[in-house]
């Protein structure tokens, strides 16, 4: 069987490194052993963006933004348009948890981002996942039902092939706390099962879905290694060039 999955290991910068640490992290990653059958993508600040894109042209990392704003341009002080970033950054991520808990980010404004997103030729990785608090009160996959049935609303399934879907349990992001590989392997196969009610049964197999929350050098490979896993979204991690590789290469073999 041909491999219709390709593992995507994205390194979410966050709200760290200057320019300049950025550029030589993005020359660490070019340098190091990058297995061929891993997509690779780094998420930096937006001020890192284009100086990073010059660096990394040609080579097998890829770009992406950590957000993107749901109009293409006007009066929107301070946000990003998609028409901006289009032709030459890869990826847009959307949804992320800090967005949605910090700044309030809404259901309805990451469907937005992603349609606004999609309607440029750029990837979409769309962050769901559920707070400590709704996994106790067994709200877990109801609550990911609902972002993802309001994230890709009226998408049509041929733009699914540029959209992946990020599991990250908020509880397990930044904390040390990963989720076990069966409890993300449960919510994951979850999300397929959800994308094939929502489009069919052939977005349901090729759409990537990623794990996030905690990931490292020491758990990747065990929660790759779950069917429905098809590689990680890393934050604290991804800042270090040398166990970010590691995680990468976790990843390798992978392919489904
Ligand atoms: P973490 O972050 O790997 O530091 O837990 C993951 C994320 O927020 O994407």
């Amino acid at each position: 069987m041909t491999a219709r999955r390709t593992p995507l290991v994205a390194g979410n910068w966050k709200m760290n490194t200057t320019v300049g640490e950025g550029l030589d992290k993005a020359r660490e990653l070019l340098a190091g052993d990058l297995p061929e059958d891993v997509e690779v993508a780094v998420l930096p600040p937006f001020t890192h963006l284009w100086p990073m894109h010059a660096v990394l042209q040609g080579g097998r990392v890829r770009i992406g933004a950590q957000d993107v704003f749901w109009e293409d341009a006007g009066a929107y002080t301070g946000e990003v348009s998609p028409a901006s970033l289009e032709g030459w950054c890869d990826y847009v991520l959307v949804g992320h948890s800090e967005r949605r808990h910090l700044l309030g980010e809404t259901d309805e404004q990451v469907h937005r981002k992603l349609s606004r997103a999609l309607s440029h030729d750029l990837q979409v990785i769309v962050a769901v996942g559920e707070t400590l608090q709704e996994r106790e009160a067994g709200e877990t996959l109801a609550v990911v039902h609902r972002q993802l049935d309001a994230a890709f609303d009226g998408i049509d399934g041929a733009a699914m092939a540029r959209c992946v879907v990020a599991y990250e349990p908020v509880w397990a992001i930044g904390t040390g706390r990963t989720a076990t590989p069966e409890q993300a392997q449960e919510v994951c196969e979850a999300v397929r099962a959800r994308l094939t009610r929502l489009f069919d049964g052939a977005v349901g197999a090729a759409t990537r879905v990623l794990y996030g929350g905690s990931v490292t050098a020491a758990n990747a490979a065990e929660l790759f290694a779950q069917p429905d896993i098809d590689g990680g979204l890393v934050g604290g991690v991804s800042l270090k060039p040398a166990e970010f590789l590691r995680v990468v290469a976790a990843a390798s073999g992978t392919a489904r």
